[in-house]
């Protein structure tokens, strides 16, 4: 652990409801399947991964203040706040932490209301369409960004 980058990976509101959750869409594995998947990668790549789930836009906001500093990174799925906060993209340039946006969805093939995210003009880049993979190809991407 001593020495290796620490990155934090981050999901929002319902993304506890994986498995469950309209699996057409998201997938039939579990959120703790993808923290367990993101522990192994990170590990793997010489990352020190923390993840963490909230419902709650200001604990997210909270979290992501506490990562200034911190953490090296943030994998990010704000899931619906990516469309509605403007809290969220505030933390996130106060926090001075590179971030990756993340959705398990392609979000451009799905309504018009999820086609537009605040976080995008500020994210190093962004994954979507690619499922629960999208977190071990964000975990890729920040290994190279913190390289
Ligand atoms: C999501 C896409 C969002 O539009 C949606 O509100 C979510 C999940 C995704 O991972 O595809 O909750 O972020």
């Amino acid at each position: 652990m001593a020495g290796q980058k620490k990155v934090l990976v981050l999901n929002g509101p319902n993304l506890n409801m994986l498995g469950m959750r309209e699996p057409a869409i998201y997938g039939s594995g579990t959120l703790a399947d993808i923290e367990a998947a993101c522990a192994r990668h990170g590990e793997a790549l010489g990352l020190a991964v923390t993840c963490r789930q909230s419902n709650h836009e200001g604990e997210l906001v909270t979290w992501i203040q506490e990562a200034r500093g911190s953490q090296a990174g943030i994998v990010l799925n704000a899931g619906a706040y990516t469309h509605t906060s403007i809290a969220i993209p505030d933390a996130l340039t106060a926090a001075e932490v590179p971030f990756i946006e993340l959705h398990l969805s392609n979000v451009f093939a799905r309504e018009e209301f999820r086609h537009h995210s605040w976080l995008s003009p500020l994210a190093k880049g962004i994954i979507c369409g690619f499922g629960a993979k999208g977190y071990s190809l964000a975990l890729d991407a920040m290994a190279e960004i913190l390289d």
